[in-house]
């Protein structure tokens, strides 16, 4: 593995799910692998989680880590090839991925979906370009389009958690008041087709995420009878990927209840606006498993961090 930029990265999720449950058993076990090897963190846009998650995960190995928040502290950045750059922006990528990769050995990389122009959300300009000219691998720690860390973290806390060979897992749309990108749901539902898995993915009409990836997955826009017999909701929000980036609904019939989650589990990546997304019963019940999910994002970093310095 070169970079780690999407789950499709993932050489076998089976294995690195129960690698990444061995470390959390011993995480100092590699310590000296990142010994005199430095790691970045770049962040574009906000992050708690990631964060912490990422740079802990990097100290357990053994790493230094820099972190720079790039979005209000960094030059502002030009992608395009052959630009006459006379505008806004004042270094080229070119250049500044190829100098974070003189002081460093990894450099990670969060940098949200603008949410405005479908098409330049999918290019990642960002997290491409920095793969395209840095000399280093480069993680994804969120892009435009998927959250890959999250997935691994959500796929260590489903096998962490599962009490059948072939759980039910429903991926459930839920009401919010901003546009929010459709990274993690897209990251979820890539890593859900790799398993062994009933998967049901509920939301309302005008909700559909990007057909290319939802190709094969039981859709369903009935939320009541897609969360029937689940052991795992997982919620999210997501803003329109046909009406690309727009709020269409509010509705909160589709925030996740106590009534509606029955037994099974609840799921969510983190942040979570109470009482909009999912009632507070849920996430102060014993069923949330957000906390664990949460923890396993240091566990989701450190098996690809680990991968990415074995190849150093
Ligand atoms: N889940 C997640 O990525 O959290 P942060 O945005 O706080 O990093």
């Amino acid at each position: 593995m070169k970079h780690f930029l999407t789950v499709n990265d993932i050489e076998s999720l089976p294995d690195w799910v129960n690698e990444a449950i061995s470390l959390k058993k011993n995480p100092y076990q590699f310590e000296g692998l990142g010994k005199r090897r430095t790691i970045c963190l770049l962040f574009f846009n906000n992050s708690l989680r990631t964060r912490l998650s990422t740079q802990k995960a990097a100290m357990q190995l053994g790493l230094d880590v820099m972190i720079m928040n790039f979005g209000n502290e960094g030059w502002a950045l030009e992608y395009g090839d052959g630009t006459i750059m006379d505008q806004g922006t004042s270094e080229h990528i070119k250049e500044a991925a190829q100098v974070v990769s003189q002081y460093a050995d990894i450099v990670a990389i969060r940098a949200f979906a603008g949410l405005m122009d479908k098409e330049k959300d999918e290019a990642e300009e960002v997290v491409n370009g920095f793969a395209r000219y840095a000399t280093i691998p480069v993680v994804n720690m969120e892009s435009s389009v998927g959250h890959p860390l999250q997935a691994l973290a959500d796929a260590i806390t489903l096998k962490e958690n599962e009490t059948k060979k072939r759980p039910k897992v429903v991926l459930s749309w839920a009401p919010h008041p901003k546009a929010l990108p459709h990274a993690v749901a897209n990251s979820f539902v890539q890593m859900m087709k790799m398993q062994d898995a009933d998967f049901v993915i509920t939301h309302p009409k005008g909700y559909e995420l990007n057909a290319k990836l939802t190709q094969g997955c039981q859709i369903e826009h009935d939320q009541d009878k897609a969360l029937e017999s689940a052991d795992f909701v997982y919620v999210k929000n997501w803003s329109s990927y046909s009406d690309y980036g727009k709020v269409l609904s509010k509705d909160t019939n589709w925030t996740m209840t106590m009534e509606k989650l029955g037994n099974a589990k609840f799921m969510h990546c983190l942040p979570v606006r109470r009482n909009m997304i999912v009632e507070d019963a849920v996430l102060d019940g014993n069923q949330s498993l957000v906390v664990q999910q949460a923890k396993n994002r240091v566990f989701s970093a450190q098996i690809v961090l680990k991968k990415l310095l074995e190849n150093l």
